[in-house]
Formats: structure tokens, sequence, C-alpha cells
């Protein structure tokens, strides 16, 4: 069959590179892919807010299905849009992507549902929000609600951190602000939790431990994601059995009642304290770059999983994962995620080849005349499955030595919460 999959990322390479290897599959486009896309699949140049040229272009080239990778189109109802017009989409709909699209939406379902979380208020200015901080214990946290490429989100160590942040979401740094979110801190360990759903019933999708901070010893800004580890050394089943029966079961009974249409991965972005889980966010899609880490593990032929998955016959898969620990180390460009050099050339690229274990996936990279470039902040993912976590994390460290990129930066200690303790 043909398939096409939405987005540039390293997650999308990551899900080229497991459908290529499927035996259903006859061609794979990717809209607008990257530098390494770009040699599994034909990439689309074509603007992922143009849906009625993406629903033209998957019409033409008979495709079969349509994965959509990031959050910006699925929250803008690219499902509804391309369902309308009789394609198959492996995504969730415009209304369930709501957990996403809006953080207050979610914050109700907690409260309407008894979902644990971190205790919330709402407010319509910035007169009421700054009355509300005068009388609270710090650090707090501030939210805009929409989407905002993972810098909505202010943790406030005193008032007049709190009062920057208000002041900022409210001046519209983030679009149009009608309501603003402040939520208690909470303190624990983070984890990502991922399920599928096909709208009928759903299965775990092993679990990751993301890496935010630009620095060793998770210092300095917030990232999209420096690197992750998977699976995730906090879960046991006991922990599990609350994920489920307190936070996933409540909110996919919530989307049902109310008529949402959810096929497609659920990300559950959570605190873990004393073995108890809290709600931090919703994603309605895979991780960036927790989908790296963990697609390599799965056994299965992953396009029969998403066949299943979007026929509603997702009860008939069993998931079948490696029993081998998986590591991503992210390069990045220097200076990311601030100022960063674009269009660097990365020599070396072509020559190096990674064992069995291992994969490259691009990210912020092009291919112009059979040399590949950097475009964006995350550049490449260097993914290795082994016995151990140590193991996995020196061998990926090796191979970006031998890249040896001038521009590139990364994190050595990936994982260092189990690995060096
Ligand atoms: P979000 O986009 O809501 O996931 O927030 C981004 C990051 O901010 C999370 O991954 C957490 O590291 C942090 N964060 C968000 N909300 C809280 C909270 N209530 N307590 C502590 N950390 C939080
Ligand atoms: N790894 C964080 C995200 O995908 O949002």
């Amino acid at each position: 069959m043909k398939i096409a999959i939405i987005g540039s990322g390293g997650r999308e390479h990551a899900i080229c590179q497991k459908i290529y290897h499927s035996k259903k599959v006859s061609k794979i486009f990717c809209i607008p892919g990257n530098g390494g896309t770009n040699k599994i699949c034909k990439n689309v140049e074509i603007n992922l807010k143009n849906f009625e040229e993406i629903k033209n272009f998957l019409k033409k080239e008979k495709v079969e299905l349509t994965i959509i990778g990031p959050e910006e189109p699925l929250v803008n109802g690219i499902v509804d849009y391309l369902n309308l017009n009789e394609l198959k989409v492996f995504g969730p709909d415009k209304f369930c992507s709501k957990l996403e699209g809006s953080k207050i939406f979610t914050k109700k379902i907690c409260e309407l549902k008894n979902i644990p979380t971190a205790n919330f208020k709402i407010f319509k200015n910035v007169d009421s929000s700054l009355s509300y901080l005068k009388e609270k214990i710090y650090p707090l946290v501030v939210k805009a609600d929409g989407l905002a490429a993972g810098k909505g989100v202010y943790i406030c160590e005193n008032f007049l951190d709190a009062k920057k942040a208000v002041e900022e979401i409210f001046d519209g740094k983030f679009g149009k602000a009608k309501e603003i979110l402040i939520e208690d801190f909470l303190d624990g360990e983070e984890m990502s939790f991922f399920i599928l759903s096909d709208n009928k019933s759903y299965k775990i999708f092993n679990t990751a431990q993301d890496h935010k901070r630009v620095f060793d010893g998770d210092k300095g800004k917030n990232t999209g994601g420096m690197g992750a580890y998977s699976p995730s050394n906090l879960l046991n089943d006991e922990l599990e059995k609350k994920i489920i029966n307190k936070i996933i079961l409540p909110t996919l009974n919530f989307l049902k009642e109310n008529n949402g249409k959810y096929i497609g991965f659920l990300y559950a972005g959570l605190m873990i304290k004393n073995n108890e889980p809290y709600l931090v966010e919703y994603n309605v899609r895979m991780g960036d770059p927790e989908c790296q880490t963990i697609l390599p593990l799965l056994n299965n032929d992953f396009v029969e999983v998403l066949e299943n998955c979007v026929n509603g016959n997702l009860e008939n898969i069993k998931l079948h994962w490696k029993n081998k620990k998986s590591i991503c180390v992210v390069l990045t460009s220097k200076g990311y995620p601030q100022e960063f050099k674009k269009n660097v050339l990365i020599n070396n690229l072509e020559n190096i080849t990674n064992k069995e274990n291992q994969y490259i996936f691009h990210a912020g990279t092009k291919l112009v005349d059979k040399k590949f470039y950097s475009t964006g902040g995350r550049v490449l993912n260097f993914v290795t499955m082994a016995e151990s976590l140590k193991q996995a994390r020196n061998e990926s460290i090796e191979l970006i030595k031998v890249l040896n990129w001038e521009n590139g930066h990364y994190r050595r200690d990936i994982g260092h919460k189990i690995i060096d303790k």
C-alpha cells in the first residue's frame, strides 16, 4: 500500500524508517520530510497549513493511509478534513486534539473526572491573576492556554517572575489570550507514557524518559528534548494500573461521551511521586525524541499495527517489544534553543556506518547535491539499543564522535539518573 507521513522531524524519520521495513508498503511519501526521509521516501513540499493541497496530493497518488506526526495540523482539524474527503488517517479528530491544543480544556476534564493533576485556577485578566499570585507560595507554574511550541509554560520562583509571565501571555506573546492557567508546582520525576487508541480499545505503547534541559546535569534552558531512554525505570505494575485507571480511561471515556474520535497515539506527560501519577499535560501524538527511542524496540510490522488501528481492529494486535534498552542522544546546532546558525554542511555524515542495533534519524537537515546541511535546532538523533543503557549511551556517543560535526552540541549524560547514580 501507499502511505504518507506528515511532518519533518526526527519523529517522522523514525516512523518512515519503521514503515520502510514493512512488507505491506509499496511507496512512502513524506510531507514535507527532511534530509533523512529523502533517502527512503519521496519528500513532497506542501505547506502543512494547506489542507486542500495535501488532500489533492493524497487523492492523486491514491494514498491509502496517512499518518500525522506533529500537533499543529491535528489541532487545526486535518483529520476531520481528510476523513470528510474519504481518506484514511491515523490521528485524533479536532475535538480530541484539544487535549493538547488547550491546556484549560484538559484541566476541566481533570476536574470533571477526578484525574490527579496539579491544583489550578483559571483567570481572565492580568489584575485578577496578580491578586491571586500575591497570596501564593512559590514555585508556581503559569501557562498559556494554546499551542506555544513548548514555550508557553513558565516555572516561576517568585511573584516578579509570575507577574512577567502573566503580562507576556496577556500581551499576546503566544497569540490572543482570553484566559490563563496558574497551577501549583509538582515535584517528582517526569515520565512519558504512550497509548495507541482505535476509538474502541487501547494498547499501552511503551514509556520513555525525556531530557528537556540543554546542558548536562539538567541545566540550562528547556528544549524540545535533548535525548531520551526507553523503557522508563519508573514504571511498575501497580503504577501502570493507576495511570490507566485514574488518568487514561477517564479521559478516553470523556472523549467518547462527547462523540470524539480518538484514533492514534496519546502521550500522557506525567509527574511521578511516591509511585503516584499526576497528569502534567497531554499530547495527541508521539513524543519527539521519545518516538525515535521507542519505535526501534517494536518487533511488530508497524503498518499492520497502524492499519488495524485505523480500521478499529486494534484488539487483533498483540504488541511485541525487544527486551533491550534504547537510548537516543540528540545532536543540536550550537546555541540552540537560542540563536544558532543554519545551512551548515554536515561533513562526513554519508561516511558513517551505524551498527545493526543503531539508527541515525534526521530532524533539521536537508539534502542538496548529495550533501547534508543543517536547517534547524535539533539536527540528528543517534539511537542505540543494547543490553544496558550505559552500553547504549556509549555507542550513540561514539557515533557522534566519529561524525565530529564542528557546529554540534549534545548531552553526554542522557539517562544519568539511573546510569550514573
Ligand atoms: P507542559 O507543556 O505542560 O508539559 O509543560 C512543559 C514542562 O514544564 C513539563 O514537561 C514540566 O517539566 C514542566 N511543568 C509543567 N507543569 C508543571 C507543574 N505543574 N509542576 C512542575 N513542572 C511542570
Ligand atoms: N518530548 C516532548 C514532546 O514531544 O513534546
